[in-house]
């Protein structure tokens, strides 16, 4: 037999035997080159035709022809069976079930927060922010708190501290005059600084303070201020006021009450308790007041002709009232089963 027969057998039984070991359409791709492509191998079995002695090349040109034919019918049959089974071929089951997205809500707070924003908005309230790591003039100084009340006790506060390197390669820490605010009555006075009269606010924000964690207490906890100032603003706006938004979010039922009370920044002062009906007591929602005339003055605005109420209420106890909720650790837990009846 001659050379150019063996030749093209080599070429038929390297290409069938290539072929069997293809897996993936990458593989596939790579065998077409070599043997189909324009540089492949079984074109190169036609260019035998050219050198071939004459009474050969009829039956080397039908040889090869035939293995043309053959190597390509199998390429044909694999690249089918790859495109039926295209992702299995690569490694994929296509047959396992599919991984639903987990769809998560909004954190109770945040629905409830929303909930009062638009509850003041109703009402006419603006809605106002500030910042969280606050100076002590504006969470203390310009409420009213003087340098030695108990409030600015560094064990009450979590005060911020700066610290630089040492010539010596140590570290110097110095109070940096910065706290974690511990209301958001700060944002009272940023507000004021900014903005005449009439001023017509709600402030939702987190605080900040060193409690030991329990039923009722966190570290940090969420308030919403309001604050009003204009002409002849009396405590009678104040009590309607709160009691209109207590009735319109808890029910016309709910029954609250003012206690005289006492805060550096309102004068005079009272605490507001709602009735939880599910514990059957009195629950504090937090603290409000006539606008102290310090706390005006300390924002250019003159007592003489302005008058103003504010409050502070936590958010944590509003929700727990309106959603039947016995425990405020449960707000930071992240127990999905908790998270998800909201
Ligand atoms: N800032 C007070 C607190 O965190 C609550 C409070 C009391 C806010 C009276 C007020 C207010 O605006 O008028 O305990």
């Amino acid at each position: 037999m001659s050379e150019a027969l063996d030749r093209i057998d080599d070429v038929a039984a390297r290409a069938t035997a290539e072929l069997a070991r293809v897996a993936s359409a990458e593989m596939l791709e790579q065998f077409r080159i070599r043997y189909l492509g324009s540089n492949g191998e079984v074109r190169a079995l036609m260019q035998l035709l050219k050198t071939a002695p004459a009474d050969q090349k009829k039956l080397i040109g039908q040889r090869a022809n035939a293995v043309k034919e053959q190597i390509t019918a199998a390429y044909e049959a694999k690249k089918a069976e790859i495109a039926r089974r295209p992702a299995a071929a690569e490694g994929i089951d296509i047959t396992e079930p599919g991984r639903r997205p987990l769809l998560g809500n909004r954190h109770i707070i945040m629905k409830v927060t929303d909930e009062l924003v638009e509850l003041f908005g109703r009402m006419g309230f603006a809605t106002a922010s500030g910042p969280e790591v606050e100076d002590e003039f504006h969470n203390f100084v310009a409420l009213n708190i003087p340098p030695q009340h108990p409030a600015r006790d560094p064990l009450d506060n979590f005060y911020l501290l700066t610290s630089r390197p040492a010539p010596d390669g140590t570290l110097i820490t110095a109070p940096a005059n910065l706290l974690l605010r511990t209301q958001t009555s700060t944002v009272q006075i940023r507000v004021m600084e900014k903005q005449r009269p009439p001023v017509r606010v709600v402030i939702p924000g987190r605080v900040y303070r060193p409690d030991t964690v329990d039923a009722t207490h966190l570290f940090m906890f969420h308030q919403l201020e309001a604050l009003v100032v204009d002409h002849g603003i009396t405590m009678v706006d104040l009590k309607s006021t709160i009691m209109q938004f207590i009735r319109a979010y808890f029910g016309p039922q709910t029954k609250a009450r003012f206690r005289p009370s006492f805060f550096p920044f309102t004068e005079p002062s009272a605490e507001v308790d709602v009735w939880f009906e599910d514990r059957g007591k009195w629950v504090e929602l937090g603290g409000c007041g006539m606008v102290h005339p310090h706390v005006l003055q300390s924002c250019n605005i003159d007592p003489e002709e302005y008058s103003g109420w504010a409050f502070g209420f936590g958010i944590e106890r509003i929700a727990m009232r309106k959603y039947g909720i016995d425990d405020i650790r449960h707000f930071i837990e992240n127990d999905v089963r908790f998270l998800r009846q909201f």
